[in-house]
């Protein structure tokens, strides 16, 4: 994406994003107006191992940020001299990998004299809805859907978040894949179960939804994965069930698409349920939404219909899945109340906000 023009004042970041499988690059203005977004995908690296090998994942990275820095640059009409500041994802996330998006940040930053800013990926994801859009009012209500991450938060501020609800078990991002896995569809599953659902009766299958009490905000998509593993191979016989019927239906594509619409209007009533209760509790004017599932059809129209007379923040496609216009953009408040990083910045495998 190319932007011919460029807002006169606010700094410019760069930002770095390297926590999983996507070498990301991306300079945005004011903490907003996103001047280029590179995103190097690693999916067909990993896609026969059906899930991101850590090792893999790293070389790629290395072989992959500096020239993935430059073409950020290049597509923003910038030289890295005009950089205020870096900011990396640095938490949470594959070790390795968030090494080499945190060395390569720290170098960058240290030879053009500019601040460094470690950014948490979960709180990131947040910032993507304001991304090429208006500001939101605070408090606001926050809902991230990732593959690592299913939580309620409430934002008081920028930056300042309280856990209301988690997932217990899976991420719903994870559930995706692992019921994409299941029905034999492609890497990663969750857009192929997204699509396959379009051709599918969403009512066929009444899988169960996690976690129905009304004041408890947490997730839980392990019973609703089983589920959907039984409707496929067949509830597998046990000492204590020994008479439990085992065969099951044939696959047929009609079938097969039936189950992955009833997955999505489960997995997807959870997240709204949970997110509307959130809502009663504790009334706000704003919703931000973000992680790889906030691409979700179903769950865009759900949210959409759900929570239209709020301030509601879906991110642009480009914005959902892992980026790095996201990591900067949520640096900017940091670096305006000058709460930047030391030399010392290092990489964490978990999150400070979930
Ligand atoms: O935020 P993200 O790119 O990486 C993490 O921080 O985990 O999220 C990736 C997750 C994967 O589980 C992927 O299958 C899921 O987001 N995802 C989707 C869709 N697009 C990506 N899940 C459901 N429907 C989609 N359209
Ligand atoms: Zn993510």
């Amino acid at each position: 994406m190319r932007h011919e023009t460029q807002p006169s004042t606010g700094p410019l970041i760069l930002g770095i994003e390297t926590s999983c499988d996507e070498t990301a690059a991306a300079v945005v203005a004011s903490g907003v107006n996103v001047l280029s977004n590179i995103v190097a995908s690693q999916h067909s690296l990993h896609e026969r191992y059906r899930g991101v090998v850590p090792e893999i994942a790293s070389r790629a990275h290395l072989e992959r940020i500096l020239p993935v820095i430059h073409l950020a640059l290049s597509e923003a009409n910038l030289a890295a001299a005009d950089v205020d500041a870096v900011a990396v994802g640095h938490r949470p996330g594959l070790i390795g990998s968030l090494l080499v998006g945190v060395s390569a940040a720290k170098a960058l930053a240290w030879s053009l004299e500019v601040p460094i800013i470690g950014v948490d990926h979960v709180e990131a994801h947040l910032h993507a809805g304001l991304l090429n859009a208006e500001p939101i009012s605070y408090p606001a209500m926050g809902l991230v859907v990732s593959g690592g991450h299913t939580s309620i938060y409430l934002i008081h501020a920028p930056g300042d978040l309280q856990v209301l609800g988690r997932t217990i078990d899976d991420a719903v991002g994870e559930a995706y894949d692992k019921v994409g896995s299941i029905l034999e569809l492609g890497y990663p599953g969750g857009p192929e179960v997204d699509r396959l659902a379009a051709h599918g009766d969403a009512s066929a299958f009444d899988f169960p939804i996690g976690l129905p009490e009304r004041d408890n905000l947490n997730f839980s998509f392990s019973g609703l994965k089983t589920a959907v593993l039984y409707a496929v191979k067949g509830v597998p016989a046990a000492p204590n069930r020994p008479d439990f019927r085992r065969e099951v239906a044939e696959m047929t594509p009609r079938r097969r698409a039936d189950i992955a619409a009833s997955f999505q209007r489960c997995a997807v009533a959870a997240l709204v349920r949970k997110l509307g209760r959130a809502v009663e509790l504790q009334p706000v004017r704003s919703i931000l939404v973000g992680g790889g599932v906030s691409a979700n059809s179903r769950l865009r129209q759900e949210l959409g219909e759900r929570f239209g007379g709020l301030d509601l923040r879906l991110p642009a496609m480009e914005f959902c899945v892992d980026n790095a216009a996201m990591i900067a953009g949520a640096a900017a408040g940091r670096l305006d109340r000058g709460k930047v990083d030391g030399w010392d910045l290092s990489a964490h495998a978990t999150s400070g906000a979930a």
